[in-house]
């Protein structure tokens, strides 16, 4: 069997398409170009490439984008822009880019980010409302994914879904996301059996091999391999990792893709949906910060 490929890149324009669409019905009624902020501290050239890439989507369905490279060598100067951000009602949207250097106090930065504005979904009060079954902004990637699960007709509820990861970003957002009774793409696309894997797994391999859907977030090249699934599985690439100059994801794609029933690659499967759902956030943002 060789694979279908969930085509992120593909979804995304079209969800980019929308969100412009919406982008001006909101501009031609309110007036207001929804704005988002994007904090890049430190010097880690991935972090500039994602921001750019984040910056350039914004610029595709007209919502304006600020950049602001504060000092990484200290939480000071991040702080007082995010505080000067929060009171700014021309920003929506405020994005801090993850990694943060090690001198900076990440919690103390990503609680300061105004709930409304945090369009990651980050701060401690959204990800409350997320492990309520109530979110307001769901995680860029952990969204992205489910809406590229959807767009297939990969409906999740009652099957085995596998997280591999657990961080903050992708794989506790992904696990409460589908665990949940209802969700913002309906209940079929959440009510999942969800197992939360992590580098203490025992027999990691057994536990991947009885997802029906494999969510891989581990941050390690080549940490899934084609012994570690179930035939016909749908298999969804978090990484991304440049080795000898090439990207490639946290999956053995040429191995995984023959016994797989779908899987995303790398590049282009999660990543642009990631942006995607960034765009919608930030639309989203403006919404709820200028209700009436
Ligand atoms: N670093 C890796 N993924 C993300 C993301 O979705 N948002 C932010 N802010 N930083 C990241």
């Amino acid at each position: 069997m060789t694979a279908k490929i969930l085509d992120g890149k593909r979804l995304a324009k079209r969800v980019e398409r929308e969100v412009a669409d919406r982008v001006a019905a909101f501009r031609k009624a309110t007036g207001i170009q929804p704005t988002l902020a994007a904090i890049l501290a430190g010097d880690s050239p991935a972090s500039a490439v994602y921001v750019r890439h984040k910056q350039a989507a914004c610029e595709r369905v007209g919502i304006a984008s600020r950049l602001y490279q504060p000092d990484g060598r200290s939480s000071l100067e991040i702080l007082q822009l995010i505080d000067q951000l929060n009171a700014d009602p021309a920003v929506h949207g405020i994005l801090v880019q993850l990694p943060l250097p090690d001198a900076v106090a990440k919690e103390q930065v990503l609680d300061a980010v105004h709930p409304l504005k945090d369009v990651d979904g980050f701060h401690p009060e959204n990800v409350g409302l997320l492990a309520q079954g109530r979110p307001r902004y769901v995680p860029c990637t952990p969204a992205g994914i489910v809406r590229l699960l959807a767009e297939y007709g990969l409906e999740v509820a009652g099957q085995h879904v596998v997280v591999v990861g657990r961080s903050d970003i992708v794989g506790k957002p992904m696990a409460l996301l589908l665990s949940q009774r209802d969700g913002p793409w309906g209940p079929q696309y959440a009510n999942a059996t969800v197992t939360l894997c992590h580098t203490r797994t025992r027999n990691l391999p057994d536990v991947t091999r009885s997802a029906d859907i494999l969510v891989v977030a581990a941050g390690q090249p080549g940490a899934i391999t084609r012994d570690m699934l179930k035939p016909g599985a749908v298999v969804v690439d978090v990484g991304i990792h440049r080795v000898s100059g090439r990207l490639i994801g946290d999956v053995d794609y040429d191995g995984a893709s023959l016994l797989a029933g779908y899987i995303s690659p790398v590049p282009g499967g999660v990543g642009p949906m990631t942006v995607a759902m960034l765009l919608e956030n930030t639309l989203r943002a403006a919404e709820l910060l200028n209700r009436r």
